[in-house]
């Protein structure tokens, strides 16, 4: 089995949540390749596809909330566009596809889920979802992740690697 990993990060908690499941998937010995959603590819066909992104107004960003997430910092993790504008690329190669998705938001009920706004796009474009959308939280809009959430993503990607085999074993 082998897993590509995309993510799109404003300050990083996504980048690091995404390299902590990667991290889970190695542990289980499963080759992870993670890929800024600027430079992933469209085209590669991995046995697992994993996407994750910040929740933004309760949902995926869009140019206009990544402008404000920009707006008094010299840099962020994810420099161009985000995962809604990788998804519009990838929607005819998704069919098919094992995908599990995530983000990172605020913690309650009120937040919003952009890992939901991606399932939904996934589901509609006919891939498979091996497990339930996953939300990791972060204190504040740049402060950072709560401190267990790294060590949660690292298990969450050991536990990854035995749902997406069960489902290929049921497809297969
Ligand atoms: C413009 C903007 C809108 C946001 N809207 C929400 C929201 O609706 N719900 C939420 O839980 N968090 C919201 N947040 C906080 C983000 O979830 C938080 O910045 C993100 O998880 C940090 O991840 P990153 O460091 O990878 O960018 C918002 C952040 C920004 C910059």
């Amino acid at each position: 089995m082998t897993a590509l990993l995309v993510f799109e990060s404003m300050y990083g908690s996504t980048a690091a949540i995404a390299e902590a499941i990667a991290a889970g998937l190695a542990d289980v010995r499963v080759p992870a390749t993670v890929c800024e959603v600027g430079l992933a590819p469209t085209d590669d066909a991995p046995s697992l596809l994993i996407v994750g992104a910040p929740t933004h107004q309760r949902g995926l960003s869009t140019p206009r909330t990544r402008e404000t997430a920009r707006g008094g910092v010299d840099a962020t993790v994810s420099p161009g566009d985000g995962v809604r504008e990788w998804l519009d690329e990838l929607a005819a190669g998704a069919r098919g596809r094992s995908v599990a998705v995530f983000d990172t938001a605020l913690p309650g009920r009120l937040a919003g889920s952009a890992a939901h706004t991606i399932a939904r796009r996934f589901t509609k474009a006919g891939a498979t979802l091996v497990v339930p959308p996953e939300s990791f939280a972060v204190t504040g809009r740049s402060s950072g992740l709560r401190s267990d959430e790294v060590e949660r993503a690292r298990q969450w990607g050991r536990s990854l690697a035995l749902f997406a085999a069960a489902a290929a074993t049921r497809v297969g």
